[in-house]
């Protein structure tokens, strides 16, 4: 066993230990606090956030974890919680002065996922690209807006509740995926500044204004359904955003969809492409199904003369991943679905955007 670990040793390999949902080392963030270094054995006081952090385990065992690196068999980690003021102080360090504070997505590509009506597919595959971004290396942040019929918590796996730092949103992490959504802050007296009534505009908002988002590169947004009112918001919350319309292939769906890319268009936001979802069911004789007609994607995408990013087929498993919180991206990575979806994500990183050009009109 190695001896003479110095406590230097000790904070210098806590340094690579991150805040799971900040994503930020615990050294950095001032939650290391006490370091006493004993032949054999290592004694760390560690200061959550906030009192019963959820992620209190894991943060133990990574802490531990990283010390034992070094030698000691014996870690022993002491929590407290932050002080009012230690949280002040951390927002205050996180976000600068509320006067400084800019636009969240300032330097990030906004793309909403739309259709005009439900049950097409838009939180399955705004769950899925959200999770292929990821995997990609991209940061990123998805935002359930879909306020009547939240299904994001559900589909992408996160149960538990956001951190609040002095009213600052710690958005939960999983899959390496930032997300946010109405369903998280049901029935919690504790949290009304975030969430005073049924309304989407008032709900992107606050889900822009009062979450610590760090300046993803991509932000996944599942929109709820309908044509009007939704793209409206859009517009006056995030201007510079663009959506990408999801529909079957049959004319019905595809109709409404229609709508709901001219409501975008005449609103302002950039309709960056198409995705037909339940394209075809491959049976077990290999066949594709075409069980809701054929061409609504294409036709769409021609109408609209945009491209068409993808065509997912009808898989079982996409439908069991997003029950369980696992989706099909991860559960099923080789099946039909996943590379479906991976190659929407790879088109969808190549097309153009307006938000990345921004940079170059604000010279003055
Ligand atoms: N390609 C697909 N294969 C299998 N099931 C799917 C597929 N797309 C969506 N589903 C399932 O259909 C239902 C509706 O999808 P969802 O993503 O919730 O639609 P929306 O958000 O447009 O209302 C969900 O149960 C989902 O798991
Ligand atoms: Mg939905």
């Amino acid at each position: 066993m190695a001896e003479h670990v110095t406590e230097a040793a000790v904070r210098a390999v806590l340094g690579t230990v991150d805040e799971p949902d900040i994503r930020r080392p615990i050294t950095e963030l001032g939650m290391v606090r006490g370091v006493v270094v004993a032949p054999g054995q290592v004694q760390v006081g560690v200061a959550l956030t906030v009192p019963n952090h959820p992620l209190k385990e894991r943060i133990a065992s990574a802490v531990t974890d990283a010390i034992r690196r070094l030698g000691p068999s014996r870690v022993h980690v002491d929590f407290t919680a932050m002080s009012e003021e230690d949280r002040g102080a951390l927002r205050m360090s996180l976000q600068g002065p509320a006067h400084e504070r800019g636009e969240p997505f300032a330097e990030s590509r906004v793309v909403a996922v739309s259709s005009g009506k439900g049950g097409v597919g838009k939180s399955s595959l705004s769950a899925n690209l959200a999770v292929a971004l990821a995997r990609r290396g991209k940061r990123v942040a998805l935002i359930d807006a879909d306020v009547y019929g939240f299904s994001i918590p559900r589909m992408i796996g996160i149960d538990r509740r956001p951190v609040i730092i002095d009213n600052m949103v710690i958005p939960p992490r999983v899959h390496d995926v930032a997300v946010i959504s109405v369903a998280l802050f049901a029935s919690d007296e504790q949290t009304p500044i975030i969430w005073r009534g049924p309304m989407l505009h008032k709900a992107l908002q606050q889900f822009i204004s009062d979450v610590y988002w760090d300046s993803p590169d991509e932000v996944i947004i599942d929109m709820p359904p309908g044509t009007g009112d939704v793209a409206l918001t859009m517009a006056q919350i995030l201007p510079l955003s663009e959506v990408v319309v999801v529909t079957t292939p049959q004319p019905a769906a595809q109709k409404v969809a229609q709508r709901a890319a001219y409501m975008a268009r005449k609103v302002n936001l950039t309709v960056s492409g198409v995705v037909e979802n339940m394209s075809w069911f491959t049976g077990n004789d290999g066949v594709r199904y075409e069980l809701f007609g054929a061409g609504g994607g294409d036709l769409l995408a021609q109408q609209l003369g945009v491209p068409l990013l993808g065509r997912i087929p009808l898989v079982p498993a996409l439908r069991a991943g997003s029950d369980v919180g696992r989706p099909v991206v991860l559960s099923d990575p080789d099946g039909e679905a996943a590379r479906a979806i991976e190659a929407v994500a790879d088109r969808l990183l190549t097309a153009p955007t307006r938000r990345r050009r921004l940079p170059l009109l604000k010279v003055t």
